[in-house]
């Protein structure tokens, strides 16, 4: 039987997408890093109001992804919370820029699991 290129095509690409190969800056692939080997949770809390068990000991406080609240403008472009400063924070900590030396560098993330931590971030949001 001949297969049709009109219904073959989108189903490669739904595969692509929930296989995770076309998988950069998916959302649940981000929660899978944020909740695991980030340890985001432990500070910016399980939905990203800033309350994770390490926050109160912490000033200034982990940013509350839920509020959207970001206060740290990395590229200097006037505005905070772009994908670039997520990016730069996450590579770089929040002391390279002014903020709290708690929030860890991690520069060992690939820049898919970056892109995807991102994503997940700006998911948070309600
Ligand atoms: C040990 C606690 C801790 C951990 C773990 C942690 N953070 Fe943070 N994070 C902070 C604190 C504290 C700040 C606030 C920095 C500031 O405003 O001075 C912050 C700020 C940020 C910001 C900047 C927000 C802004 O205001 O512009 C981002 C983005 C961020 N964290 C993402 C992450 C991600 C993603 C992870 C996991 C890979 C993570 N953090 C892990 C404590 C933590």
């Amino acid at each position: 039987m001949k297969k049709h290129p009109v219904i073959v095509l989108p189903l490669c690409i739904s595969l692509l997408t929930l296989s995770g190969i076309a998988g950069a800056g998916d959302a649940a692939a981000g929660k899978a890093v944020y909740d695991g080997k980030g340890a985001c949770a432990s500070c910016h809390g399980a939905t990203g109001a800033g309350d994770g068990a390490a926050a109160a000991a912490l000033d200034p406080k982990p940013a509350n992804f839920a509020a959207g609240a970001f206060r740290l403008d990395t590229d200097g472009d006037g505005k905070t919370g772009t994908d670039a400063d997520i990016g730069n924070v996450i590579r770089n900590g929040a002391a390279k820029f002014g903020g709290n030396v708690a929030m860890p560098a991690r520069a060992d993330f690939s820049d898919d699991e970056v892109a995807s931590l991102i994503a997940y971030i700006h998911s948070l949001k309600k």
